[in-house]
């Protein structure tokens, strides 16, 4: 196991009506003038924003709001959201939506203690000082909930990039299961396949004698493989819902990534498709993963038999690793069909002829030098056939 250094300061409040505890919860962790910042309008059909703002009112919170965050959110809402609370002097930013929501909230929080432009962020210049942000999440899926991380898309450019910090770590986060039984089937799956990818993008490790996290991602893992088909069936069914809701904060907030190299190019090759094609991150991913996963197969074929005999119920071939690791993939892949998720570039929208564009601006965009690592290093060339997989 590697040395690490391990900070997750978060409050969860969790369960039925938690939001009802928002105000409280501002109060103590220092808000005096909240903005309060959502998405395109689901908070406010479900009747959640009139809660949240309820519970600020009778604290004798003052709060301003912003809504219109977009699914992939854009700097041109951070921006404005910066100005805003510049301008109305507030000291708490309180996400009430999906990781989207929740991102645009950290990089305005980080921006708005910060002399210069928010994009140097995402250019790599880690987050030390950003005001307190809280959450109310709607959708188990980002883990930006617990997590240390903001992913935005810059507008000049579509470039998608992260940033992080434990500065931008929630102060507090509010997780009701109930919130989320309004999603669509689609967004709960794409939601699903997110948690998932952040689970496999930690168990794609170069480190050795890594026990206890293998075991924590693989439980996690067996978790979804058995609950999120229940949710697919009834969406009201509470007791699945909660077990996702905190699987999807406990697979993204690192307690189980500690100690170990990470892999993350699923993530970066989807984020070009993201980026490009407006596409929910978790449909991307499906239809990412398994190409990833089979272009790197070779480079430690025990670590994907492991997790296809411990997690997919999958045999054991001695003599032919390959084949387990193989049927491993292929069970995953079947799994994220079965829910609903695209399993290739047309039912994703994507299309064949962009592939030079995306790896273009995959290994040279936004000054990178022609490469993306992880859990192997892959160049121009390694990109190319794995979009082309994906066709
Ligand atoms: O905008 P509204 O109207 O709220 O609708 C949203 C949106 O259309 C809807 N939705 C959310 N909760 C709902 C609901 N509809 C009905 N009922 C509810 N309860 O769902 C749609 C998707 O929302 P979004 O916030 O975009 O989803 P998600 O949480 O999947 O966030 C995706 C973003 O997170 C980034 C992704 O790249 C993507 O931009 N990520 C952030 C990470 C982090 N900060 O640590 C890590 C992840 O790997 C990921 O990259
Ligand atoms: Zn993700």
């Amino acid at each position: 196991m590697d040395n690490f250094s391990f900070y997750s300061p978060t409050f969860f409040e969790f369960g039925k009506k938690a939001e009802e505890k928002a105000g409280k919860l501002v109060k103590r962790f220092g808000g005096s003038k909240v903005l309060i910042h959502y998405g395109g309008g689901s908070v406010v059909r479900s009747g959640l924003l009139d809660r949240v703002k309820a519970s600020l009112e009778a604290e004798g919170i003052p709060f301003v709001e912003l809504g219109g965050v977009k699914p992939n959110p854009r700097s041109g809402l951070v921006y404005e959201g910066i100005e805003l609370g510049k301008k109305e002097g507030v000291d708490f930013i309180l996400a009430v939506g999906g990781g989207s929501t929740i991102d645009s909230s950290k990089a305005i929080a980080a921006g708005m203690v910060y002399d210069g432009d928010f994009w140097d962020f995402y250019q790599g210049k880690e987050i030390l000082q950003a005001l307190p942000v809280g959450t109310v999440l709607t959708i188990a899926a980002a883990g930006s909930e617990g997590s240390p991380n903001s992913v935005i898309t810059n507008e000049n450019g579509m470039f998608k990039r992260g940033a992080g910090g434990d500065a931008i770590r929630p102060k507090f986060s509010i997780l009701n299961p109930e919130l989320t039984q309004t999603l669509p089937p689609f967004q709960t799956a794409a939601g699903a396949t997110d948690i998932m990818a952040h689970l496999y993008e930690r168990y794609l490790t170069n480190t050795t004698d890594v026990e206890v996290t293998d075991r924590l991602i693989e439980a996690l893992l067996l978790t979804m493989k058995n609950e999120v088909p229940k949710v697919i069936k009834d969406p009201d069914n509470y007791e699945a819902r909660a077990n996702i809701m905190w699987a999807g904060m406990m697979a993204h907030n690192n307690s189980c990534g500690v100690g170990r190299s990470q892999d993350w190019n699923s993530h970066t090759i989807e984020h070009e498709l993201s980026a490009l094609y407006d596409v929910a991150h978790g449909a991307g991913l499906a239809v990412t993963m398994p190409a990833v996963f089979k272009y790197v197969m070779n480079h430690n074929i025990m670590r994907f038999a492991q997790a296809a005999v411990r997690v997919w119920g999958c045999q054991m071939d001695f003599e032919h690793p390959e084949n387990t690791a193989l049927a491993g993939i292929e069970a995953f892949r079947s799994f994220l069909i079965s829910i609903g998720m695209p399993s290739n570039f047309e039912e994703l929208g994507a299309k064949e002829e962009d592939i030079p564009e995306l790896v273009k601006v995959l290994c040279y965009g936004d000054g990178r030098d022609g490469k993306i690592s992880g859990f192997v290093t892959l160049d121009e060339n390694d990109c190319t056939k794995i979009y082309q997989m994906m066709v």
